[in-house]
């Protein structure tokens, strides 16, 4: 059972993900081949009075150019210290090489909204269309010490910013009722 949710509830889950073992970025390739890709680098938000989900993928990796022809995207968010090998995995093998969903024995699932499946076994997901891909060349940055520490091989992220258009959680995960503190919790 599923249960669907506003683009920001959870974040929690997904920053603990995203700042640990990482989450699954999924892409179709040119023969309509799903492609799972670890990531740690994403952010939700509102742009252009849309709920999105940004992600950001180096040249060098497969995804990269699946990206180029897909026109969405998911992301599974899995449950905390749970798939931490297929991460590994997606993480450090190439979708160029070898598939990954099959070799780590991940199950897809279709998605609601968008072409690109989901991955099962994961607690949260988000649907996302692609609006927008803008490739980061040097000249864009304003700081000269993210270039020296994250871009000495010059290979630069494409930023991808993709519509949620759906998100779900599965109901195994505990739901936290958004509830306003007492005052009196408030002032602790
Ligand atoms: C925890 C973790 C987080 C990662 N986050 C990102 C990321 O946000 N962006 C990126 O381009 N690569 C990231 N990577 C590296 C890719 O997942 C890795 O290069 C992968 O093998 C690329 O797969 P592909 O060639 O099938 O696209 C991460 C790797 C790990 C292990």
């Amino acid at each position: 059972m599923k249960k669907l949710l506003s683009w920001s509830d959870h974040a929690d889950l997904l920053e603990k993900a995203l700042s640990g073992d990482g989450a699954f970025l999924v892409v179709l390739d040119r023969n309509g081949k799903a492609n799972a890709m670890t990531i740690s680098w994403g952010e939700l938000g509102t742009v252009w009075s849309r709920p999105v989900f940004t992600v950001l993928v180096r040249q060098s990796r497969h995804t990269y150019s699946c990206l180029q022809s897909s026109e969405s995207f998911t992301v599974s968010v899995p449950g905390p210290n749970t798939l931490k090998e297929e991460l590994l995995f997606c993480g450090t093998k190439s979708g160029r090489d070898i598939d990954k969903v099959a070799a780590c024995g991940l199950t897809l699932a279709a998605s609601e909204k968008v072409d690109t499946p989901i991955i099962e076994k994961c607690v949260l997901h988000y649907e996302c269309r692609i609006l927008l891909r803008k490739q980061l060349e040097e000249v864009d940055f304003s700081s000269s010490e993210i270039l020296q520490k994250y871009y000495k091989e010059k290979d630069h992220h494409m930023l991808v910013i993709g519509e949620i258009l759906l998100s779900y959680a599965e109901d195994t995960i505990q739901f936290r009722t958004r509830q306003r503190a007492s005052p009196q919790e408030a002032s602790s």
